[in-house]
């Protein structure tokens, strides 16, 4: 399996591009299924998990083509209900393909994606929606097996605002008949750039970015043509990068109003940001002041740059305190950074970091993709050699991230 080796210390300095975004570019691929015509969508990145979503549509009767970075999608001929375990466990946001095969067969049946090494990360949610919606659901050997004859717009609550659940729902209550109102509901970018194309097919959403969305359902719906959102995620990771090695990066091509809470926290830390038009300039400060972080929904400190900053906070000067809301094993990286010099704690949700002078390189072991690309910041800025092994999970959502780094200057390369 490949690895990372960074020879860490170098400041970074020129300028990224940001690539499209994965977690708004899967649930919109998945919408290709909602038509009957050839869609196009534009700026999708070469990532693992773009390449498992393609592999579901296709299983499931989809063609899909790819040119770069584009893809095409014709989901006319959509004639298998089914998402095999083997195509679901390997990404869990196959289970996205369950409510749209259902508005268009009228039945899906998707394997349970099970637990991560985040979190159980349930989807009771999307069941509970959808069976609001008129659909009969039965669990049956590690499987969702979902039937309506018809979908009936409903009023649906979400408990705690889900990013996939709302995503999911929504390309259900397009095609029901009537309205659907979905309360308490995602205002992540992604989920409002779903609305976006989801509006262009046809459909007839309002209140996209807000926490109450509305949806008046349509017969049918017409394909679309369109790009994908740079990945905020991304530019957060380059963001810290600056910061970490003392850098100065210029991010291009990124939406710098997606990421107004990663901004302000990083200047809170003393690094320098600022912003014109596209791009976004971090320049890092001798001295990092500690911060406390608490992750959140959208427009709340993104739980996906919890990692990443923990690793800034490790050579801060003071304590810093993290507390993680979202997912209840998001610190699975503080054994790992622990490893390379780094002095955190953790007690129930929150860790405990106590910045010291510097980090010193040592193998270490990527666990989740966030994690993954936290423990590649680390290398950047530790002394000596920083090994890490096991980087599938990166491949999952970053493009070429040692390739983007070697050009602003990293010592780093993946080795086969
Ligand atoms: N939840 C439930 N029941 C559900 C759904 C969610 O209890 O049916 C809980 C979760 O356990 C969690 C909270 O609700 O505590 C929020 O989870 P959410 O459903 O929003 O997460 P998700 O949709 O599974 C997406 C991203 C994640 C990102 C989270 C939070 C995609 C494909 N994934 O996951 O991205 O961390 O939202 O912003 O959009 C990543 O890219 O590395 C990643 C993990």
């Amino acid at each position: 399996m490949d690895k990372i080796v960074i020879h860490g210390g170098k400041a970074l300095v020129g300028s990224v591009r940001i690539g499209g975004a994965k977690n708004a570019a899967l649930p919109i691929l998945v919408s290709s299924l909602l038509t009957d015509g050839w869609c196009t969508y534009e700026n999708v990145p070469h990532l693992r998990d773009i390449e498992s979503i393609k592999q579901l549509l296709t299983h499931l009767g989809a063609e899909v083509e790819t040119d770069g970075h584009t893809v095409r999608i014709n989901a006319a001929g959509l004639s298998n209900h089914e998402a095999p375990y083997d195509l679901v466990r390997k990404m869990r946001a196959s289970i996205l393909v369950l409510c749209p095969l259902v508005a268009r067969l009228k039945k899906a049946r998707v394997s349970l994606p099970g637990g991560c090494a985040i979190g159980a990360r349930p989807i009771n949610f999307h069941l509970k929606g959808l069976t609001l919606l008129g659909a009969d659901i039965d669990l049956d050997h590690g499987y969702v097996d979902a039937s309506a004859k018809t979908l009936v717009g409903n009023e649906i609550f979400f408990d705690i605002p889900s990013v996939t659940g709302t995503e999911n729902l929504l390309m259900a209550a397009v095609l029901a008949e009537g309205t659907t109102i979905l309360r308490n509901a995602a205002r992540e970018p992604e989920v409002v750039a779903l609305i976006d194309v989801l509006n262009l097919m046809g459909s007839k959403i309002k209140g996209a970015g807000t926490s109450i969305l509305t949806i008046q359902g349509v017969k049918k719906l017409r394909p679309v043509h369109v790009s994908i959102i740079p990945d905020r995620i991304e530019t957060g990771t380059f963001m810290v990068a600056a910061a970490l090695t003392k850098g100065s990066i210029e991010i291009k091509d990124c939406e710098p109003d997606h990421v107004t809470g990663i901004i302000h926290k990083l200047r809170q830390t003393g690094t320098e940001v600022s912003i014109k038009g596209k791009k976004i300039y971090v320049k890092g400060s001798k001295t990092i002041q500690s911060i406390d972080i608490k992750t959140l929904p959208y427009p709340g400190f993104p739980t996906d740059m919890q990692a990443q900053f923990m690793v800034l906070m490790a050579i801060a000067g003071g304590l810093s305190i993290i507390s993680e809301t979202i997912f209840e094993n998001r610190f699975i990286h503080v054994s790992e950074l622990r490893r390379l010099g780094a002095d955190i704690t953790v007690s129930g949700n929150a860790a405990m970091i106590k910045g010291v002078p510097s980090l010193s390189g040592a193998p270490v072991m990527a666990t989740d993709l966030r994690a993954s690309a936290s423990l590649i910041l680390a290398g950047l800025v530790a002394k000596g050699t920083t090994e890490v092994n096991r980087i599938y999970h990166l491949d999952r959502g970053y493009e070429a991230i040692e390739k983007k780094f070697q050009k602003l200057g990293a010592d780093i390369e993946r080795i086969q």
